[in-house]
């Protein structure tokens, strides 16, 4: 296996799970409780660019133009370790990697950021994966990340074991007309990050149980509203399902709460804006910053009634995105 001699780059988008993944049977092979289904967005991405040399001593990471410390990129060089064991080589990396999106905050940083690098990793060690040994390779960084190396409508299927748990892509290049508007509340990390959360969701809260159950049916229901191009049934399965999962956080011990006073506002504006005839349905990952999910044709006024709630730069219009690309 030859590692390149040039850097490969590598550029994900996000996704935001319309049925979520919150919880894990594996913690380090990321084999996930149940199944989970989401969309690819086209505005928030990371690039990312990786070179094995032999000149190297240690990893170097470079994230968002600020070079980590060893304890920062651990979680980067444990991944890389993988990389190398799969590759049968070892060589040191440089990566560089800059999110188009807010880091830690609820927007899947980590989806994008793991998709990225397990791109331009794999490759620049040699290996030509092909999208579902990729996206394998992705769950490993991050259980979210599984999902990004497709783009539309996509599902990780659970799986049993390193071999069987992988996305598959649902409808690539969705032919309806859908949009999410993301409103970006604040950009602060948050305290309790994704890993830690379900894992204190999984062994504490009493919910957790009926959690798996609804999961799997919501699951179901959601590849049949994109099956029949359901919108009704797409938004209401995907807001109850998000609900569900923020259910765990608040049943959990020591409780806690991705929802900030401006997500209950805005949930409660999407309610709103139903009784008022207009259909759109809300979710949220673990973080405050919600996601609205439209028809394309109503995401511009959507998002301006918001954007008078919340100001013009906190709101974005995002539509379904592509998958992994990697330069050569
Ligand atoms: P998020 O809601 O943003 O996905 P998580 O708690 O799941 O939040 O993960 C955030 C972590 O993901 C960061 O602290 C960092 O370790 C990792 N991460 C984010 N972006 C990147 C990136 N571009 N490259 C490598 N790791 C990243
Ligand atoms: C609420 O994929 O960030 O966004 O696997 O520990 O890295 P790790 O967690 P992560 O968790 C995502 C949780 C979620 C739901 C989802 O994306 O399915
Ligand atoms: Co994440």
């Amino acid at each position: 296996m030859a590692i390149t001699d040039h850097p490969i780059t590598a550029k994900a988008h996000t996704n935001i799970a319309l049925v979520k993944y919150w919880g894990k049977l594996d913690d380090q092979l990321i084999i996930p409780q149940n199944d989970s289904l989401s969309i690819t967005l086209d505005e928030f991405y990371t690039q990312t660019a990786v070179q094995f040399s032999p000149s190297l001593a240690a990893d170097k990471v470079v994230f968002d133009d600020q070079t980590l410390s060893a304890t920062d990129s651990l979680r980067v060089r444990t991944f890389l370790d993988q990389v190398r064991a799969l590759a049968h080589i070892d060589y040191r990396a440089s990566v560089t990697t800059q999110n188009f999106v807010p880091t830690a905050a609820g927007l899947a940083s980590s989806a994008s950021g793991f998709a990225a690098l397990a791109g331009a990793a794999s490759r620049a060690a040699g290996l030509h994966l092909n999208r579902q040994d990729l996206s394998r390779l992705a769950r490993r960084g991050s259980g979210s990340a599984t999902r990004s190396i497709f783009g539309g409508f996509v599902a990780w299927q659970q799986g049993h074991d390193d071999a069987t748990s992988y996305a598959y892509p649902i409808d690539e290049q969705p032919t309806w007309d859908i949009a999410v508007v993301a409103l970006v509340l604040t950009a602060k990390q948050k305290k309790i990050s994704s890993r830690v959360g379900m894992k204190r969701a999984v062994e504490t809260s009493p919910f957790y149980p009926a959690w798996i159950t609804a999961s799997q049916t919501d699951f179901k229901t959601m590849k049949t509203a994109i099956e029949t191009q359901d919108f009704e049934l797409l938004g209401h399965t995907a807001e109850q399902n998000a609900m569900r999962m923020h259910a765990l956080t608040l049943s959990s011990d020591p409780t806690f709460t991705y929802f900030n006073a401006d997500s209950i506002k805005a949930m409660n504006m999407v309610r709103d804006l139903r009784l008022r005839g207009i259909s759109c349905y809300f979710t949220m990952d673990a973080g405050p910053n919600v996601k609205i999910i439209c028809h394309g044709s109503d995401a511009k006024r959507i998002a301006q009634h918001f954007q008078t709630a919340f100001g013009q730069d906190h709101v974005l219009v995002t539509r379904p995105g592509a998958g992994i690309s990697i330069s050569d």
